[in-house]
């Protein structure tokens, strides 16, 4: 059967039927290509490049630039799965800049849906968005644009005051008409709540089975980075481990002169090899 573009209908059908979502990130080509074949949802180019990739110690470093070139990248490897752009930290200061920037991202970009941080103080840059004809996934919870405010990676909505300002939150992007929201960093039960109380589709990570989907990020969860270890982070490969082994052998062949074997290498034809000896002379 001839598979068919994920678009963000499909998102909120999947919901109504509870179907779960499947979420990964990637930043670039050929990665995204690996997740389509697999049949991924959603592909997040999220503003965790600046960690996973670009070597920052978070993610509020990323700037515009990287976001465009990152996920052009991943656009030229992904064919099924609906293509989010994040929308990195600074560029959702004003509904007018942040327009601005989420067309950048779709128009040199390719995303098909951007993703901004916040709930009720990002509304009217929500709404701008959505003016544009662009489709906005909410990120509330656990926010890591806002780490210095939360003073380090901290579960968030433990009290009855922040469970229901975070549902608060959840409301107010679901009736500015977000697709989705990912509920970062928050107990299950407060998860559950909102995903039973909003439209949009609940996307979780670190939040629990109850989400309409999960999404994780690929190198936490293949193991390429291993040096961030959360509770919720489940490790579904070793592939740092992978590239360290064949990096030993390929070391250790060359050192020994084990590679390249002729298997390896180009070679003349007879009467040229003859011909070589007197242009040595
Ligand atoms: O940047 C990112 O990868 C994200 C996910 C954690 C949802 O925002």
């Amino acid at each position: 059967m001839e598979r068919e573009k994920i678009t963000v209908l499909d998102i909120k059908r999947m919901k109504e039927e509870r179907k779960k979502i499947v979420m990964l990130t990637a930043y670039d080509t050929p990665t995204s290509q690996i997740l389509d074949e697999v049949g991924v949802d959603m592909i997040l180019v999220g503003d965790s490049l600046g960690n996973n990739v670009l070597g920052y110690k978070d993610t509020l470093s990323v700037t515009m630039d990287d976001m465009v070139r990152h996920v052009a990248a991943v656009r030229r490897g992904t064919n099924y799965a609906l293509l989010i752009g994040d929308m990195p930290f600074g560029s959702c200061i004003t509904p007018e800049i942040a327009a601005k920037n989420a067309m950048r991202l779709v128009q040199e970009g390719g995303a098909e849906a951007v993703k901004p941080e916040g709930g009720r103080r990002i509304i009217e840059v929500v709404k701008a968005i959505l003016n544009l004809g662009v489709p906005v996934m909410g990120h509330i919870g656990l926010t890591p644009q806002s780490i210095h405010i939360f003073g380090g990676h901290k579960v968030q909505a433990r009290t009855e005051k922040a469970i229901k300002s975070l549902l608060e939150d959840a409301k107010a992007l679901d009736e500015a008409g977000v697709f989705s929201i990912v509920l970062e960093g928050i107990p299950w039960q407060v998860a559950q709540l909102i995903t039973e109380s909003v439209e949009a589709a609940t996307i979780g990570i670190g939040a629990g089975i109850h989400c309409d989907g999960q999404v994780l990020v690929l190198h936490d969860a293949i193991g390429i980075n291993q040096g961030f270890k959360p509770k919720f982070v489940k490790r579904f490969g070793n592939v740092r481990e992978a590239i360290k082994n064949a990096v030993i052998q390929y070391k250790e062949e060359v050192e020994k002169e084990l590679f390249p074997t002729e298997e390896y290498s180009y070679s003349l034809r007879e009467e040229v090899v003859k011909m070589l000896k007197n242009i040595k002379g």
